[in-house]
């Protein structure tokens, strides 16, 4: 009776070991058969009780057995399934397909001609300074010869702080050499690029917010010859070695001779003699000797020290560059536009 259980034990062990589930589904079964809730070798189990005392032990280890034949072999043949199954997938995966397509972006314009006035000034020693975009009057105006009524103020009109009357949003980049010359002591060399604001409409040829860099250099004996020439290096550094540049007498506050500065552009096509007026000539800055008002302003000693200033908008230097004919276009962020300068950003 006992060796007849023992009997259906090995038979079990046998059937468990022949088995040859070849796929998933067959596989499944097997688990089924042999370790599910329901599975053959469960009754067996029952079946202790009839077992003498003296072979318990035995008939439990064989039952044991069975078990873990069923396991092991089912651990094996998942593991071997599972792996066959990720290589029918990774075979239908083409690995020598093209890969998706990652768009890079490219530096804005604005920011690349930036990057080039910053670079041909440092070149010759300006160090960058940077500067607040909300501007008090002071700053802006008074210390650069332009008081309250000053009708100068009516050409740069911009946008003020609701409940503090005295602020406002910078118009040039000129309220950083009130900045610098009120912190800093001569020799000063320095430009300062960054954003402004004017009221103004929008349209083609100007709108409430531009960049400017601004060019300062204060020190004993600094005369309009090396500001002339320091242009003139610019004009070359940026428009080619063969550009000319002439200066017009002009007029700003805070400069004494002041002048205007224009590169040769030419008239090659109707674009450029409608962009100059049909003079060839474009105007791409304001310079000027600092005026002495202004230095004392800042408590720089006028008898001692001279200086220079200039200030041009980085957005006419762009559109000189790359023929741009709106200056719209620079803040609309039209990627159409704005791949065309296609330097990749790294
Ligand atoms: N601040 C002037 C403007 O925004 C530009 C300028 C002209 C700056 C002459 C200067 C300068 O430093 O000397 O129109």
């Amino acid at each position: 009776m006992a060796s007849d259980i023992f009997g259906q034990v090995q038979d079990l062990i046998q059937e468990i070991k022949s088995a040859t589930p070849a796929n998933q589904e067959e596989l499944e079964r097997f688990r089924i058969m042999y370790l599910g809730s329901k599975n053959k070798i469960k009754p067996l189990f029952g079946q202790m009780r009839n077992v003498p005392n003296e072979q318990k032990r035995d008939f439990g280890q064989a039952l044991n057995e069975a078990k873990n034949v069923a396991e092991e072999k089912y651990e094996a043949l998942k593991a071997q399934l599972d792996a066959a199954a990720f290589e029918d997938a990774a075979a239908e995966i083409d690995l020598t397909a093209p890969g998706e397509p990652f768009r890079l972006g490219t530096r804005h314009p604005v920011s690349i001609v930036m990057d080039e006035v910053i670079d041909i000034f440092s070149r010759i020693g300006f160090a960058v300074a940077e500067e607040r975009e909300i501007e008090d009057d002071w700053h802006n105006f008074t210390a650069m010869n332009t008081p309250e009524d000053h009708p100068a103020r009516d050409m740069q009109d911009t946008f003020y702080i609701k409940g503090f009357p005295n602020m406002l949003l910078r118009t040039h980049t000129s309220s950083v050499q009130s900045r610098v010359m009120t912190t800093q002591k001569p020799p000063i060399r320095i430009i300062a690029p960054g954003r402004v604001y004017r009221n103004e409409t929008i349209s083609a040829r100007s709108h409430c917010q531009f960049h400017q860099v601004e060019g300062l250099y204060v020190d004993e004996g600094v005369s309009f010859a090396d500001l002339k020439q320091t242009l003139l290096y610019f004009a070359r550094e940026m428009y080619g070695k063969d550009a000319r540049i002439r200066l017009r007498p002009s007029y700003f506050p805070f400069t004494e001779p002041s002048a205007e500065v224009d590169v040769y552009y030419g008239l090659a096509d109707e674009h450029a003699y409608r962009m100059t007026k049909g003079t060839g000539w474009l105007e791409i800055m304001g310079c000027g000797m600092v005026d002495p008002a202004v230095l004392q302003n800042c408590g720089i000693d006028s008898e001692k020290y001279t200086g220079f200033a200039f200030g041009m908008g980085i957005e006419r230097q762009a559109i000189i560059k790359y023929r741009v004919h709106d200056i719209r276009m620079f803040f609309e962020n039209d990627v159409r536009f704005l791949r065309q300068f296609n330097k990749v950003v790294s």
